[in-house]
C-alpha cells in the first residue's frame, strides 16, 4: 500500500490538473482547506508535502504554488523547510502563515516572537500600502477588514525588495514583492471567519496566476476513469463495499470501466445499523447494477469481540476480522474459473482519511489511526485504486451526483468502520446491539421526520453502560441509559453540537423509553469537536 499522506503525481497530468496550484504543506491544521478553496473556484489543487522535489512540484506544471501555514517555528533548527528554489521555479508564490514567515526567513528577513501572539479575529488595515499601485492580491478587498489569525510568531523585517500591503494592530499582515510575483499573508484567507478571504484567494488564482478555472466533476469523472483504464489494463478488481458514500462513488467510478471485472464485497460486520445489511445489499444490486457479494458475518465478528470493552481493541478485532474475511473472498474468487486475476483492491479513501491516518515529518500530524488507509496491511497482494483520495465529503457528494447514485446513498450519513462497536460502550453481545439498533433507527426516524437529516453531519445513538433508576406503570425500573448525538460539520475535523428543537428532542426520548426494551433514560450530548470527538469511543 502507499505510504504517503499526499497525491502521487502521475505521468501525464490529465489536462484539467495542470495549470493547477500545488499546495505545500507545513503541518498547518488548515491546508486541506486551501486546497478545497481552490478547488471551488474550479482550480485544480494538489497537496504535496513540504519537502517534495522540484522536479515531483514541476510534474504538476503548476501556474502557482502556495506555502501552507505550520505549528513550528522558523527559527527552530527541525522547522519544516521547502527547497528555497519554489520562490524561483517562475510562478507565482503566496505564503499563508508560516509560509510567509518561511519566505521571510528564507529570503534574508526577520522572523521574531510576537510579544502579543495573535490567535482568533484580528481587524486587519490597508492603509500602509496605499502609497502604492493597489495590490493585486487585495484587488476589490475593502481598506479595513476582520481576518483570522494563528500566530505565535510574527515578521519583523522584511527581505529586499518586499513591502508591507496591511497591518494589523500588532504585527504585519501582509507583504508582497509583485516584480517576483511572490505575495504572503499572516492571516488565514481559507477560512471563513477571514472577511473577503475567497476574494484574496480568487485574486492570487486569476490576477496573479491566470490560472483557468476548468477543474470540475465532469472533468475528474473522464479524467479519473481514463486513468484507471490506463492503470488495469486487463486486471479484476474487488471493492470493499460498505453502501456509505465514499466507497460507494468509488466502486460506480471503477465499475464504468471494468464492469463485471469488478467485485464488491460487502461485509455484515453485525455492527451496521438496523435492516441496513439487506437494505444496502438490494440497493447497490438492483439500483447501481454492482456486481455484490454480501458476506454475513456477524456471528464471527461478535465471537471475537466477546468480553472486549477497550475502544481501540474493539477497533483492532474488527479491523483484523474484516481483513480476514475479505481476504477469504477475494481467494474465493480467484480460484473460481470465471474469475480473472485479481490485480487490485479499490477503496473510497478520502483526503481527510489520508492526513488523519498517516503521519510523516513536517506536513499534518497524525490525529488518529483508525480509518481506512492505516487499517490495511503491508503485504495485501494488490495494487490500490483510491480515485476519491484527493477529495473530501463534499466534493465526492458532487461527483456522485453527477454519476448519477440515489440521495439515498449521497446523503447518507457517515458510519465509522467499526460501525456500532464504538457507540455501544463497553462489551460487545447481540442483545444490546439489538437495543442500540432499536434506539438509533428512532433518532433516525426522527430526525428524518422533522426535516433535519440532511441538515445534519450525523445523528445517531449511543448506548450507555449506566443504569439508573426509573418509574414505569407502578413500577420501579433500574435501566440503561441511551445518549444521542447530533453534530454539524464540514469535515468531521471539527464539529458542533446541533441545537435540537425541544419537540424534536421529545419525541426521540419518548419513543425511545416506550418503545426500546431496557431503556429508561435518555440523554442528549452538548459537547462540541475538539475536545470531545464525535464518536464516544
Ligand atoms: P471522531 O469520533 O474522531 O470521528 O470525531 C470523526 C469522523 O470519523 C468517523 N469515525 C470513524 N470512521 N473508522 C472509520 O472509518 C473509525 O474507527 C472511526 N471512528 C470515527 C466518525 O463517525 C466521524 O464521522
Amino acid at each position: 500500500m502507499s505510504s504517503t499522506p499526499t497525491m502521487q503525481p502521475r505521468q501525464p497530468r490529465p489536462q484539467s490538473e495542470r495549470g493547477g496550484i500545488v499546495v505545500l504543506d507545513f503541518g498547518g491544521q488548515y491546508t486541506q482547506l486551501i486546497a478545497r478553496r481552490i478547488r471551488e473556484q474550479q482550480v485544480f489543487s494538489a497537496v504535496l508535502p513540504c519537502n517534495s522535489s522540484l522536479e515531483k512540484i514541476k510534474a504538476f506544471e503548476p501556474a502557482g504554488i502556495v506555502l501552507s501555514g505550520g505549528p513550528s517555528s522558523v527559527y527552530d533548527p527541525q522547522a519544516p523547510k521547502c527547497d528555497p528554489n519554489v520562490l524561483s521555479i517562475g510562478v507565482p508564490v503566496l505564503g499563508i502563515c508560516y509560509g510567509m514567515q518561511w519566505i521571510t526567513h528564507t529570503l534574508g528577513g526577520k522572523v521574531v516572537n510576537a510579544g502579543r501572539q495573535e490567535y482568533g479575529r484580528a481587524s486587519l488595515d490597508r492603509s500602509c500600502g496605499t502609497a502604492r499601485p493597489e495590490s493585486e492580491i487585495f484587488a476589490g478587498v475593502p481598506q479595513s477588514l476582520r481576518i483570522w489569525n494563528n500566530h505565535g510568531d510574527h515578521v519583523h523585517t522584511l527581505p529586499e525588495g518586499f513591502h508591507a500591503t496591511a497591518m494589523t494592530e500588532n504585527a504585519i499582515a501582509a507583504v508582497e514583492h509583485a516584480g517576483k510575483k511572490i505575495y504572503a499573508v499572516q492571516f488565514h484567507p481559507e477560512v471563513n471567519h477571514t472577511e473577503n478571504g475567497t476574494q484574496i484567494l480568487r485574486n492570487f488564482l486569476f490576477r496573479v496566476c491566470h490560472a483557468e478555472p476548468k477543474w470540475s466533476g465532469a472533468a475528474f469523472i473522464e479524467e479519473t476513469t481514463q486513468a484507471i483504464k490506463e492503470k488495469v489494463g486487463e486486471k479484476w478488481a474487488i471493492c470493499a463495499l460498505s453502501g456509505g458514500v465514499d466507497s460507494t462513488v468509488a466502486a460506480v467510478l471503477v465499475h464504468r470501466v471494468m464492469g463485471e471485472k469488478l467485485t464488491n464485497i460487502f461485509v455484515n460486520t453485525g455492527m451496521l445499523r438496523k435492516n441496513e445489511f439487506a437494505d444496502t445489499l438490494e440497493m447497490l444490486r438492483d439500483r447501481l447494477h454492482l456486481k455484490v457479494i454480501g458476506v454475513d458475518a456477524s456471528d464471527r465478528f461478535l465471537e471475537k469481540l466477546k468480553g472486549v470493552s477497550d475502544p481501540e481493541r474493539k477497533r483492532k478485532i474488527i479491523g483484523g476480522e474484516f481483513i480476514a474475511v475479505f481476504a477469504e473472498e477475494a481467494q474465493k474468487l480467484q480460484k473460481g474459473d470465471a474469475h480473472g486475476e485479481i490485480g487490485f483492491l479499490v477503496q473510497g479513501t478520502l483526503y481527510p482519511d489520508v492526513i488523519e491516518s498517516v503521519s510523516v515529518k513536517g506536513p499534518s500530524a497524525t490525529i488518529k489511526t483508525h480509518h481506512n488507509v492505516g487499517g490495511l496491511p503491508e503485504n495485501m497482494p494488490f495494487a490500490l485504486i483510491e480515485p476519491l483520495r484527493d477529495l473530501f465529503k463534499d466534493e465526492v457528494r458532487r461527483i456522485g451526483k453527477d454519476l448519477g447514485l440515489p440521495s439515498e446513498i449521497l446523503l447518507k450519513h457517515p458510519f465509522p468502520g467499526p460501525g456500532l462497536a464504538v457507540r455501544l460502550l463497553g462489551e460487545i453481545s447481540r442483545e444490546p446491539l439489538v437495543t442500540l439498533q432499536d434506539a438509533d433507527a428512532i433518532v433516525t426516524e426522527e430526525i428524518r421526520s422533522a426535516g433535519l437529516y440532511e441538515k445534519v453531519w450525523q445523528a445517531f445513538a449511543v448506548l450507555l453502560p449506566v443504569r439508573s433508576v426509573g418509574v414505569m406503570g407502578d413500577d420501579r425500573t433500574y435501566g440503561l441509559t441511551v445518549a444521542v448525538r447530533v453534530v454539524q460539520s464540514d469535515d468531521a475535523m471539527t464539529a458542533d453540537w446541533v441545537r435540537l428543537p425541544g419537540d424534536v428532542l421529545e419525541r426521540i426520548s419518548t419513543r425511545i423509553v416506550n418503545e426500546v426494551r431496557g431503556v429508561t433514560r435518555v440523554v442528549y450530548d452538548i459537547s462540541s469537536k475538539p475536545p470531545s470527538t464525535i464518536e464516544w469511543e
